[in-house]
């Protein structure tokens, strides 16, 4: 995915920005995939083209074993209903001039789906459903606390029975405490509905817990694609390695040293060449700069882009 960031006057862009390269996984029904990287390594722009609210300059996206990666947005329509998204912040994604009902119901009327009466109902059930009593509809978002703004998102993407879900970074927002309720709540959703879910987030402690799968991100590359458990027992990439022991509840309880990754990300815009993890790679050698690893699966289900390692 390559966004224009300067133009010439004629306005053609001429440098782009290169956000997601060569990206291909698949999040199917009833199950959790995580995606894991630091800021800008584009996390938000995958999750953004695979709902196609971006329309990606390279790369297919499928639904449902359709290719919509050039649809236009009429032809979208119908399927926009089948793909919503749970943002970050539930104090900016929430007009407040809106009830709590009215909010939750807002995709409903807008894809005509019930009559007034069943839309009510639907309504209160979807407030139960995320643990707020029904008479909260009436409220406005002023009157929620974080976690309770949260909650009215999920049911807001809920209410038209979605297939496909991303929720990018859902609880960083949230207080610790909260944090946990909110995960459980998405993963009894997840299960209730059998939905397909892409979880963002740039903790790895939180994606580890809601996930089946991680896809762990750098620099717009997945470097990694495994399991929760063997990010857990068995992270090979040496940036996994480095997340995984800076997160206090997955790496250290079997005495593995902690590896600190010195230096920032480097800019997407003039990445480094070779493997863009190179510049921050402990075990780097000079090989490391001419050709980017590709991502090799070295187990089922497990996949590691890394010229030196396993
Ligand atoms: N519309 C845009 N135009 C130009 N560059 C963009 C645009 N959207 C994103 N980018 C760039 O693409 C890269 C990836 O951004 P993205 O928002 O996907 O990262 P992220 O992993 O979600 O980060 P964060 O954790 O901060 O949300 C960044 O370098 C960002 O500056
Ligand atoms: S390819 Fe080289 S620089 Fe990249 S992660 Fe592997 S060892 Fe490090
Ligand atoms: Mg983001």
């Amino acid at each position: 995915m390559d966004f224009p960031v300067r133009r010439n006057l004629l306005g053609r862009p001429v440098q782009w920005l290169r956000a997601v390269a060569d990206t291909s996984f698949a999040v199917h029904a009833g199950e959790i995939v995580g995606l894991v990287g630091e800021s800008g390594s584009g996390k938000s722009t995958i999750g953004r083209a695979a709902l196609r609210l971006i329309r990606p300059t390279g790369g297919r996206i499928d639904f449902d074993g359709e290719d919509i990666t050039t649809l236009s947005s009429k032809a979208l329509r119908p399927l926009r209903r089948s793909m919503q998204i749970v943002f970050q912040d539930p104090y900016d994604s929430l007009n407040e001039r809106m009830t709590v009902g009215a909010l939750i119901e807002e995709g409903l009327s807008i894809h005509r789906m019930g009559s007034s009466a069943e839309r009510r109902d639907a309504v209160n059930e979807l407030l139960r459903e995320v643990g707020l009593p029904a008479e909260w509809a009436g409220r406005y978002p002023h009157a929620l606390s974080g976690g309770q703004r949260q909650r009215v998102g999920i049911a807001r993407a809920l209410a038209v029975r979605p297939r496909f879900l991303v929720a990018d970074e859902p609880v960083s927002a949230l207080d610790l405490s909260i944090q946990a309720q909110v995960l459980n709540l998405l993963l009894d959703i997840r299960d209730r509905h059998e939905l397909a879910m892409l979880f963002i987030s740039h903790d790895l402690s939180v994606v580890r817990f809601v996930s089946d799968r991680v896809l762990v991100l750098y620099l717009g590359r997945i470097v990694e694609s495994l399991s929760a458990k063997a990010l857990h027992d068995n992270p090979v990439h040496p940036y996994t390695e480095a997340l995984v022991s800076a997160a206090p509840h997955i790496g250290s309880r079997d005495g593995r040293s902690r590896i600190r990754l010195d230096g920032d990300i480097p800019s997407a815009l003039h990445p480094p060449s070779g493997c863009v993890f190179r510049t921050r790679c402990p075990i780097a050698t000079r090989d490391c700069a001419s050709q980017e690893p590709p991502l090799r699966q070295i187990a089922p289900g497990h996949a590691v882009a890394c010229w030196r390692r396993p």
